[in-house]
């Protein structure tokens, strides 16, 4: 390798909430080499409020952005166009770049790949060949997008690879590197549980976590009011902590139905939690009610139930080795589902191949083996 390509950085994006978990042990890890390489990261704005970015980047000691784009909300094509010219323009007028490391599929993730892979830069997608297969969910389309334009596609669980290799992707470009969100939990866990928020929210007995901000289940007033009947009657057999996703809160408050279910006897709404209070409160919790990717995942490694509220999933390792089953909308599976877990009969999950903290060091090797130690 020429001294030229070790100059250069390599340079990471973060946007949305569930990126700042996989981006923290990334940059440490790589921080951490000898000699370090030069790294960047960039910050699209996509999640902007406090209890959405920053917290996150402190609880994880995520250093400083070296650049923030802003973009802020808008609708897909906005949003996403916005860090497209944003990224690029970016991508410009920095130092020369080695290559670009995304992450998950959130809209930052597809228009960054993109922009980087019209310039001619090299790109690494880290959480590559994740599939749901339903093509209305944005982020199956940003995920598949992604994969198709990415050099090296970073695999987390055996699906993935599996994905891949049907839609035809060379096996040189794909590698199993485990999971990079579980180094941030193996990491952040003992912080997590020294804030003991089962004694500060006041819970006693077994509990429930619930999140929710998926448009399919909040978008739609028939479908968000079955939800809030859910919960309603869930409150009435344990405590419910619902920490509530502003997508989700702006559209209980269009819809009406936010101080009913504020003023349920045995629910908690809470603004959105920080990571080690998310972390906290999920590893205490009895069960989780989610439909959320990353908490299927992060259940899963902490053996906590995981009942997904959608149709599908693109982490199926979660449901055929880990806690997780997905219920859909059948609330009479989900009740009978929730007495499993509270008479001990849910099913206890096991270990998961490469979700043992260290996948950041693989990826690292990965990265620089491929674009220059
Ligand atoms: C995005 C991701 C989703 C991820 C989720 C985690 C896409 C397509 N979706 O969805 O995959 O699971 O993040 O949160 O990228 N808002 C705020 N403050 C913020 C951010 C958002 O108030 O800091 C509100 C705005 O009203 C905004 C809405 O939430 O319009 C939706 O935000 P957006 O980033 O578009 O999508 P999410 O639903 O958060």
């Amino acid at each position: 390798m020429t001294d030229d390509i070790q100059g250069r950085a390599l340079v990471f994006v973060a946007g949305a909430r569930p990126n700042f978990m996989k981006v923290a042990p990334l940059l440490r890890s790589l921080r951490a080499r000898s000699p370090a390489p030069a790294c960047r990261l960039v910050h699209t704005g996509q999640h902007y409020d406090a209890s959405m970015s920053s917290v996150f980047f402190r609880d994880l000691g995520i250093p400083e952005p070296d650049a923030h784009l802003g973009v802020g909300s808008g609708g897909h094509g906005v949003q996403t166009g916005r860090i497209l010219a944003g990224f690029e323009e970016y991508l410009l007028g920095a130092p020369p770049t080695r290559g670009v490391v995304v992450v998950g599929d959130v809209n930052s993730t597809v228009a960054c790949a993109l922009a980087a892979a019209k310039l001619g830069i090299p790109v690494a997608h880290v959480e590559a060949g994740l599939r749901s297969f339903d093509r209305s969910m944005p982020e199956e389309i940003n995920r598949v997008l992604t994969d198709a334009i990415a050099d090296l596609l970073l695999v987390s669980e055996p699906s993935g690879e599996e994905n891949l290799r049907k839609e035809g992707i060379a096996a040189g470009r794909i590698r199993s590197v485990g999971n990079v969100m579980i180094d941030s939990v193996v990491r952040e866990l003992p912080a997590a549980r020294r804030l003991q928020m089962r004694n500060r929210l006041g819970l006693q007995g077994p509990f429930a976590l619930v999140t929710l901000h998926r448009p399919s289940n909040v978008d739609d007033l028939a479908r968000i009011g079955a939800v809030c009947a859910f919960l309603e009657r869930a409150a009435a057999r344990l405590a419910v902590v619902f920490p509530v996703h502003p997508r989700t809160e702006k559209r209980l408050r269009e819809f009406g139905l936010f101080d009913r279910l504020a003023a349920t006897a045995g629910m908690r709404c809470l603004p959105p939690l920080g990571y080690h209070e998310t972390l906290g409160v999920m590893s205490e919790a009895a069960v989780v009610i989610t439909d959320s990717g990353g908490i299927q995942e992060e259940t899963s490694f902490l053996g906590v139930p995981c009942l997904t509220m959608r149709e599908t999933t693109e982490r199926p390792v979660t449901v055929t080795l880990g806690t997780n089953t997905i219920v859909g909308h059948d609330w009479a599976r989900v009740e009978e589902l929730v007495t499993d877990v509270l008479e001990g009969r849910y099913k206890k999950g096991g270990a998961i191949p490469l979700w043992d903290g260290q996948a950041a060091e693989r990826i690292s090797d990965v990265l620089l083996g491929a674009w220059g130690a």
